[in-house]
């Protein structure tokens, strides 16, 4: 056993790691009110783009509302947030009661007034940290599809100009008429939100999150050797199958998939900072007040 049983550092107060808790709750309110913002509200109106005359790219067929397609909205969101959830649950189960063999110290203390369960304190932090990256994901989509204005394949087909009033006489034509579309105004403003798909970039971040937490770190023990790999393949294969779903359907283009999906890891976007192996400044203090007892022994 190699554990530190000093007092704490003098210097850091009985309640600092709380205090860091009530801060990030507040980070988080704000990334829930802007992804609301941003999915149920016209604050941040669509970037107009115009078109060519008789475009093919964006002339498909109109699959239907996204609740009739083959990766509706309510699955694809049920497994985004459900898959993560269960994988961490059967995970540090397993792990913990693999561990508590060498009946080490099960709970620790993080500071003078929070007692947490070690296994309760790690599922909280993998989902706090998890559904905090969902949500700037999603910050992340809606974002890039209202600035950038980006059609889907079957824009022409719901924005329904009229080539005659418009003067279209060859494919070469541009027309940046505003006012051009004569369809259902919802269907033609939903259809001006493409890139990123935002379908594809919750269904990689929930995936990768997944791969990188739980495959790659975390639990070791030896009946899971084969089953790791095949879970990671099967979690990233169905992200790609979304993806597929979602362009087959014609509701988006090969680049708004490959936006969205390497949306979680490109420098720009912010869901980059969840991404690593989670790690909260609660446990970090709690190893500084070195009352921590070292897992590795
Ligand atoms: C298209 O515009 C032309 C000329 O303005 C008009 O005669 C025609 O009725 C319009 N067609 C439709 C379907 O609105």
């Amino acid at each position: 056993l190699s554990a530190w049983t000093d007092s704490p550092p003098p210097s850091l107060t009985p309640c600092s790691g709380l205090n860091m808790f009530y801060f990030q709750l507040v980070i988080m309110a704000g990334t829930v009110l802007l992804a609301y913002y941003f999915e149920y509200t016209d604050t941040f109106p669509v970037h107009v783009q115009g078109f060519f005359c008789f475009d093919k790219a964006y002339s498909k067929p109109y699959p239907g509302p996204e609740d009739n397609s083959k990766a509706p909205p309510v699955l694809v969101y049920s497994l985004v947030t459900a898959i993560p959830t269960v994988t961490i649950l059967i995970g540090e189960v397993t792990s913990f009661f693999v561990k508590s063999d060498g009946a080490q110290e099960k709970t620790i203390v993080t500071a003078d007034c929070c007692y947490f369960n070690p296994l309760l304190r790690r599922i909280v932090r993998f989902l706090g940290v998890y559904s905090f990256g969902l949500f700037t994901t999603t910050i992340f989509a809606n974002a890039g599809q209202v600035v950038t204005g980006n059609q889907a394949p079957h824009f022409l087909t719901t924005c329904k100009p009229n080539y005659t009033a418009l003067g279209c006489q060859s494919p070469l034509q541009y027309i940046s008429e505003r006012r051009a579309c004569s369809g259902n105004p919802y269907l033609v403003t939903s259809a001006r939100k493409s890139f990123p798909s935002k379908d594809a970039a919750l269904s990689f971040y929930s995936a990768i999150y997944t791969v990188v937490n739980v495959c790659d770190a975390g639990i070791r023990t030896k009946g899971t050797r084969l089953s790791k790999p095949t879970l990671c393949l099967v979690l990233l294969s169905l992200a790609a199958l979304v993806g597929v779903v979602r362009v087959t359907e014609h509701r988006n283009h090969w680049n708004d998939i490959l936006a969205g999906s390497t949306a979680p890891r490109s420098p720009a976007g912010i869901p980059l900072l969840s991404l690593p192996r989670v790690e909260s400044p609660l446990e970090k203090l709690s190893g500084l007040q070195g009352y921590r007892i070292s897992e590795i022994t």
